[in-house]
């Protein structure tokens, strides 16, 4: 059954009452919180492609920091909520799969200030392409494979794709190393494309790890300095264990 929720100051329309991401302590939480840092330092008409909009609660906080979103859900469920939500703002929304909208995007020349891929599973065909859709700024990348890791799962699909190394993470479970094996792949997908890839920030989750890059930009040294201020790991802390 949809409920709703008050984040921000605005009620959301939410598919059902396991919706958590709007509690403190959460990594959906913080989320947020690292998109509203991100807005108060971009100029005030910065183009976002929202490509997993969900709800749109984070479609929500580009808008409120004077952003022109384009933001994209498959799930009918989800995006019947994202339409109820922001009924009245200033954002295109699209029910459809982001792989199709990335495809008429780059048919069209478009380009995006700030891409957003909040993805709950894969990413990496939506990440190349939307590379291909940036002249210069900030992406944002959420995968949870480190669910894979954690679970033993899809050894030979992670170890294709970022290499042998991802066989030590499978034993040390090292959220850390696996951010940083992350992020090398981004930045030389970014590179394939013509970008200068760097990473920015990243916080962890339990499961989930969301990192900021920049993309052929200076990052301003005020979102720097707020950024490397804040903590990263969000859940429960085994002893020992340093955010880095
Ligand atoms: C983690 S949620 C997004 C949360 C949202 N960014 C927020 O801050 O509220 C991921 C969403 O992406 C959607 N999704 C997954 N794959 C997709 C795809 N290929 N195209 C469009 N939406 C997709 C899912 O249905 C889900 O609603």
């Amino acid at each position: 059954m949809p409920e709703e929720v008050l984040f921000a100051g605005k009620t959301f329309t939410v598919p059902d009452p396991r919706h958590t991401a709007v509690l403190p302590g959460q990594l959906g939480y913080e989320k947020r919180d690292l998109i509203r840092l991100l807005g108060e330092h971009l100029s005030p008409d910065f183009t976002v492609l929202d490509a997993y909009a969900g709800v749109g609660i984070g479609t929500y906080l580009y808008l409120r920091a004077g952003a022109s979103c384009l933001a994209v859900e498959k799930d009918a469920e989800m995006f019947a909520c994202l339409e109820r939500n922001l009924r009245g703002e200033r954002a295109v929304l699209r029910e459809q799969d982001n792989r199709r909208t990335l495809e008429e995007l780059l048919g069209r020349g478009a380009a995006f200030d700030v891409i957003d891929l909040d993805a709950p599973g894969d990413f990496h065909e939506q990440l190349a392409m939307s590379f291909r859709l940036m002249d210069s700024g900030y992406l944002w990348l959420t995968t949870c494979e480190y669910m894979h890791i954690q679970r033993n799962l899809n050894r030979s699909t992670l170890e294709r794709r970022y290499g042998a190394g991802i066989e030590e993470l499978y034993l040390t479970r090292d959220r850390y190393a696996f951010q940083e094996m992350v992020s090398r792949h981004v930045e030389a997908i970014g590179s394939t494309a013509g970008h200068e890839v760097q990473l920015v920030h990243h916080a962890i989750g339990r499961t989930a790890v969301r990192l900021l890059f920049s993309v052929d930009t200076t990052v301003p040294r005020g979102l720097t300095d707020e950024l490397s201020a804040r903590e990263r790991y969000f859940g429960p802390r085994r002893t020992g264990q340093a955010p880095s």
